[in-house]
């Protein structure tokens, strides 16, 4: 997608160097950054400079290739790929991406390690961009029979940012918008500002400015209240683990959003790729939920008048804070899966018809 009109991927190899945008910097700062070891991959993945679940796996899997291209000596490789694992807990994409590479990668000849790892990294970007497309092409006719009753703006709400920045391309939450915008249906969104990161103010709402797509900040609570007024035709958000029986795991709040949406029938649809689903855990209390740095809540960022980004104390010096990172919204409470197959109901059966293999 674009950023002042030109068209970039979140991540991607030149010159033996991996390229990604820093998002930590996002929205006053445009900075690409160089990953140059599996080391750097590891600290991009843990300070967050990439996130959301997908592009997490899409930086493990150059991580690894990293790795190799920096020694590839078998006992290095599985280490670099165990420290990628324990990078972030949440998102299930990092695992899948680095078990698919070091699947690639065994029993290949030494002098081709390198090429084969970088080849598949690719591979796994490529095809999370072809994904995240037809989970915009299959998200899409949502959004349009929404559009063909009510015949007039369609008001999507979104949390965190499950926009491009958090995938290769498109996003997924954000790809149906993306589609139904480029098809000339009018959206607005609701952008849930998302403390303590602020990834929906800070990314998701500079995604859809660069895209000129009319939305609109919101602190975390209002969303219910503008359902209430009827003011939210559908939320879409994105996820960081699904489980077989359709519990979602996605962003600290996601779970009271989709509650709102159910009091008040707002349908409620989570936009995901195959690899965000964990097919192995049954219980959603098995999910590892992330508890990250209260720094991260005790303090916020912004620019101030040089232009200078600064960090600034809002908590009481002597308070204790608490920074869950995700929580898992039921299946009950979910419309539908907009996968790449298509959309599917919220069930082992659902998905069990979309991923028969
Ligand atoms: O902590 P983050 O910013 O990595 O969390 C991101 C999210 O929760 C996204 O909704 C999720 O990863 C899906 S991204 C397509």
């Amino acid at each position: 997608m674009r950023i002042e009109g030109k068209e970039y991927r979140t991540i991607w190899f030149e010159n033996n160097v991996v390229k990604i945008i820093d998002q930590t910097k996002l929205p006053h700062q445009f900075v690409i950054k160089e990953l140059k070891t599996v080391k750097d991959a590891i600290n991009a993945i843990k300070v967050m400079e990439v996130r959301g679940a997908p592009l997490i796996g899409g930086t493990a899997a150059y991580g690894l290739a990293l790795a190799v291209q920096e020694n590839n000596d078998s006992e290095f490789i599985k280490k670099s790929a165990k420290e990628l694992i324990q990078s972030r807990p949440t998102a299930i994409n990092l695992k899948w991406a680095v078990d698919r590479m070091i699947k690639k990668l065994t029993g290949i000849n030494s002098n081709q390690l390198l090429n084969v790892a970088l080849n598949e990294a690719k591979e796994i970007c490529d095809e999370d961009e072809k994904f995240c497309e037809n989970i915009g092409v299959n998200g899409l006719k949502v959004i349009e029979e929404i559009y063909n009753k009510k015949k007039d703006t369609v008001n999507i709400l979104t949390h965190c940012n499950a926009g491009w920045l958090a995938t290769i391309n498109w996003g997924t939450a954000t790809s149906p918008i993306y589609h139904a915008h480029k098809k000339g249906i009018p959206v607005h969104v609701w952008v849930d500002e998302t403390r303590p990161r602020n990834q929906g103010a800070n990314l998701t709402s500079y995604e859809l400015n660069e895209e000129e797509i009319p939305n609109t900040i919101i602190a975390d609570n209002t969303g219910g209240i503008l359902m209430q007024r009827g003011e939210v035709d559908m939320c879409i958000v994105g996820t960081d683990r699904t489980l077989s029986n359709g519990d979602v795991c996605n962003k600290i709040g996601t779970y009271l959003k989709a509650l709102a949406a159910y009091d008040n029938n707002v349908p409620f649809y989570v936009a995901l790729p195959s690899s965000t689903i964990d097919w192995d855990i049954k219980d959603a209390k098995d999910i590892p939920i992330e508890e990250r740095n209260s720094e991260e809540l005790s303090h916020v960022e912004g620019i101030d008048e040089n232009n200078e980004i600064k960090k600034v104390l809002i908590y009481p010096t002597k308070s204790k804070a608490m920074n869950l990172a995700f929580d898992v919204t039921p299946a009950k409470y979910v419309t539908g899966l907009i996968t790449e197959r298509g959309i599917s109901e919220a069930s082992s059966n659902g998905l069990k018809q979309l991923f028969k293999k």
